[in-house]
């Protein structure tokens, strides 16, 4: 049995989820407890090196299919060399992105089937799920005028993919927290920074009551 606490946030682009992924984080620390911050793609050094492989491709891209195994692959050296270990010596794990991410992008957006991205997760990750999912909305002129201020029109490559693209993003996080309403947790993310926040911390605090 994992002792820790798996917790993670997914969103489009420009939702704020790094942000508030680091803002739960830190509110956690202060409550005492271990935290290990970490984001997909990326989070060991393997990882890192994949990203770089998927955001900045060389020649023409990948394909859904090599995509989807790329970030397949990160995520089992993420989970094995450092979500798991985190877990199994009791911490907190708070995750910007992860398994959700590659049902959104590649599956509903991408065109993959939903069971075969669990498949490969299930092969290279054991199939281990979050505990609690946070999925930051926001609507997409918000989310366009934040990445214009943070990017300053520089894009990477999935980023820059169009606007159908990102629409069915977030047509499928939304069918997702549907389908599993026991780990998600859908959070407006149009207002400020601290009122994303208290809603994550008031959804967290009743997700604790419930499993008390
Ligand atoms: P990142 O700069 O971390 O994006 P953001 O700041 O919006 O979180 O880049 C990650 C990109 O990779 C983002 O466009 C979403 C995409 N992605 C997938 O397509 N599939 C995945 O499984 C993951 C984890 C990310």
């Amino acid at each position: 049995m994992m002792a820790g606490r798996f917790i993670t946030f997914e969103g489009g682009e420009g939702a704020g989820k790094s942000t508030q992924a680091r803002l739960l984080a830190e509110a956690l620390a202060e409550r005492g407890i271990q935290v290990e911050l970490t984001r997909e793609p990326g989070g060991t050094a393997g990882a890192e090196a994949i990203r770089a492989l998927l955001l900045d491709p060389p020649g023409d891209g990948w394909d859904a299919r090599a995509e989807a195994l790329l970030f397949a692959a990160a995520r089992a050296d993420h989970l094995a060399r450092r979500i798991v270990p985190a877990l199994e010596a009791g911490k907190w794990v708070v995750c910007d992105r992860f398994l959700d991410s590659s049902r959104a992008y590649q599956g509903g957006a991408g065109g993959l089937d939903d069971a075969d991205l669990m498949e490969l997760h299930r092969i290279g990750s054991g199939g281990i799920l979050p505990d609690m999912t946070f999925l930051i909305e926001v609507s997409e002129d918000i989310a366009s005028a934040r990445l214009a201020s943070r990017d300053q029109g520089r894009m990477d490559a999935i980023e820059g993919r169009d606007r159908t693209y990102h629409e069915k993003v977030g047509e499928t996080f939304r069918r997702l927290a549907m389908q599993a309403p026991e780990r998600f947790v859908r959070i407006d993310g149009s207002g400020s920074l601290s009122q994303t926040h208290g809603q994550v911390m008031a959804a967290l605090n009743r997700f604790e009551e419930l499993q008390r």
